[in-house]
């Protein structure tokens, strides 16, 4: 991962620009990285906030459709390593993949990926990092954001994480394909767990205990009827 780097002063979305270059069938591991983006999204059609001073990335990967369910607990991984590298800064997760500092969203994960029968033809991982926010970004952000600079001492150094993000990707990709998963470590970052939550996918709602996780990272929901339901994806909200 990273051989292969690419930067753009502004594009419409780092996802967009990996995606046409892995329909050419470009490198794994080519990444694009972009000072600013006018078109950014989030998960389930969400924007992201995409100005100058932070970082934003995505990474072409050929994963097989086995690995495939492991890419967002990898993504997860990476980051909290990576900030807690230069940082120093303990980051915790909330499932699915956002990456939390103070309970407030400092990194999101986005990965888009185009599946043809069995195959997996590319998969496109996408990262954001909040690293130096202004005020009326934070207040612009739903939900209450936090950059990497407001929650450390000092200024974190933009090149170095991207290199040491760069360099856990590359390192737990390897693992992966050596059948080594991120579950275990990603579990042990997860403040959803031990929760009650509700958690929304596709228009629906579901709440109850997140009991726990399985071996891919779905969420194991014991709903309040008894019903334990396994959710793949969604956006989970905790209840007190
Ligand atoms: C989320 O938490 O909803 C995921 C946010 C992902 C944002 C990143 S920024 C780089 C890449 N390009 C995009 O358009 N989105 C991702």
């Amino acid at each position: 991962v990273g051989k292969r780097l690419l930067f753009f002063q502004e594009v419409g979305s780092t996802m967009d620009e990996a995606l046409r270059r892995a329909e050419r069938g470009t490198e794994e591991g080519t990444v694009v990285v972009a000072e600013t983006q006018t078109a950014s999204r989030g998960r389930q059609g969400r924007a992201w906030v995409s100005r100058t001073g932070n970082l934003y990335l995505s990474v072409v990967l050929y994963p097989s459709l086995q690995t495939l369910p492991y890419l967002n607990s990898l993504c997860g991984v990476a980051v909290v390593r990576a900030i807690a590298n230069i940082s120093g800064l303990k980051p915790r997760i909330k499932w699915p993949n956002d990456i939390l500092l103070e309970g407030k969203k400092v990194a999101g994960v986005l990965v888009e990926s185009a599946i043809a029968g069995e195959q997996v033809h590319h998969s496109i991982i996408g990262i954001g990092i909040n690293v130096a926010l202004e005020a009326d970004e934070i207040d612009e952000i739903a939900g209450g954001a936090i950059s990497l600079n407001h929650a450390s001492a000092g200024d974190i150094p933009r090149d170095e994480l991207l290199r040491e993000i760069l360099q856990q990707l590359d390192a737990l990709y390897i693992q992966l394909n050596h059948g080594d998963t991120p579950v275990e470590e990603w579990e042990e970052l997860l403040d959803t767990l031990g929760q009650r939550v509700k958690v929304t996918w596709q228009g629906e709602e579901y709440v109850g205990f997140a009991d726990g996780i399985d071996a891919q990272g779905s969420l194991l929901l014991r709903e309040d009827s008894g019903t334990m339901r396994t959710l793949a994806a969604g956006d989970a909200t905790s209840l007190r």
